[in-house]
């Protein structure tokens, strides 16, 4: 077996010896349904339901216009594609955050300029912006991080006014709000990601969100291999094939329908750890900012000392556990040798819980429980 089989391999007898596993996406009839009715129909690629799932995104975002996509990472890479973001352009993006927006910065040409975050709120602020910014910085990708956003207006204003674009990834805060407004509704352009672990899933896809009607041309293109549509001989653009399938918008369609019931339900299993972990010293359960209303991504605790041994007690004991982003700037495919000490922190003394909106109460508490007997045993 060659490194790579190993390293799945493990991985997957860990995650399978999961008694209580890190997310579960909550799939029924709603969504066996759909799916028949697009497998008699013949037509796998985007169709009624793609159209569909679209605008119940656009609506809840606020947008004028939602294009799906692939994935988040995708839709990321065409947004800044048909904005003109390439060769020699600065892409300012916090360290502290997933793979997917350095990497995306990159196929598109340009420069991913990492810049530390804020310890309170795990995102970027403007201090940090600032400091990153030169005649090179085309654009800000802020990340809100496990559903949080901090100082988003006032980012918003700076971009505006220094004719730098703002470029929202939301791909873990579907229904997050700052300052009232959704999070996906700030920025030229936002995305959200409907991977497994999101609050509504297709199994992996993407929705880039906009006001900007020329944009939203251009990034059709891009994702309809150049062209206007399937059909249209007359590519435009060297572009790429993003396309959803009809499946997923049927999954998709179902899921939506369902949105309500699983925000409710996340913010109560958030606040239900609050309430069990809220005694204990050793730990403390991450505070979103006080202007966002946020959907928690997932629940997620800070240890005073570092977390790998709690980490690694919850993991025998059959949880879900799982540390939180890797720093990206000391990622091999990046390798800058500069300290980012509040990405360190937060990568080290994270922890994110089961956080799925179908955990059950004796679950939570089982968790819990597991936490505070650590802390008895390791005092
Ligand atoms: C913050 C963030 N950005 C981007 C992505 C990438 O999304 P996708 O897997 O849909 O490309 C993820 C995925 O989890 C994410 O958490």
């Amino acid at each position: 077996m060659n490194t790579k089989e190993t390293s799945y391999n493990e991985y997957i007898s860990r995650i399978n010896k999961e008694k209580i596993p890190c997310y579960e996406p909550s799939l029924n009839s709603k969504e066996i349904i759909n799916l028949s009715s697009v497998i008699k129909s013949g037509w796998l690629s985007e169709k009624k339901f793609t159209r569909t799932f679209e605008k119940q995104i656009s609506k809840i975002c606020q947008r004028k216009y939602s294009i799906a996509f692939t994935n988040a990472t995708s839709a990321l890479i065409v947004g800044m594609k048909s904005l003109n973001i390439g060769k020699g352009d600065e892409v300012i993006v916090p360290s502290f955050t997933h793979s997917a927006d350095p990497n995306s910065i990159s196929a598109a040409g340009a420069i991913p300029k990492f810049a530390e975050v804020d310890i309170n709120s795990m995102c970027l602020d403007l201090s940090t912006i600032k400091k990153n910014v030169s005649k090179k910085t085309k654009a800000v990708l802020y990340v809100a991080v496990y559903g949080n956003a901090n100082e988003l207006d006032k980012i918003e204003k700076y971009c505006q006014k220094n004719k730098i674009y703002l470029i929202v990834d939301a791909a873990a805060a579907l229904c997050s709000t700052y300052k009232n407004k959704p999070i996906s509704s700030y920025g030229i352009f936002a995305v959200h990601s409907f991977f497994a672990d999101k609050t509504i899933t297709t199994g992996e896809g993407g929705m880039l969100l906009t006001n900007n009607e020329k944009l939203s041309q251009v990034c059709n293109l891009y994702k309809h291999d150049g062209r206007k549509e399937r059909g249209v001989d007359k590519i435009e653009k060297a572009g790429l094939n993003c396309r959803f399938t009809e499946l997923q918008a049927a999954v998709g369609v179902a899921q939506f329908s369902k949105l309500n019931l699983f925000v409710k339900k996340k913010i109560q299993v958030y606040h239900y750890y609050k309430k069990l972990l809220s005694k204990l010293n050793d730990i403390k359960v991450f505070d979103y900012s006080n202007q966002c209303r946020a959907v928690p991504h997932r629940v997620v605790i800070f240890t005073k000392k570092k977390s790998s041994n709690l980490i690694k007690y919850l993991s025998q004991n059959g949880i879900g556990v799982r540390t939180l982003f890797m720093p990206m700037n000391r990622q091999p495919a990046y390798n800058i040798k500069k300290k980012y000490k509040n990405s360190e922190y937060l990568f080290n003394h994270g922890v994110c819980l089961p956080s799925a909106p179908v955990l059950k109460k004796k679950e939570i508490k089982f968790v819990c429980e597991k936490i505070i007997k650590f802390y008895e045993k390791n005092k």
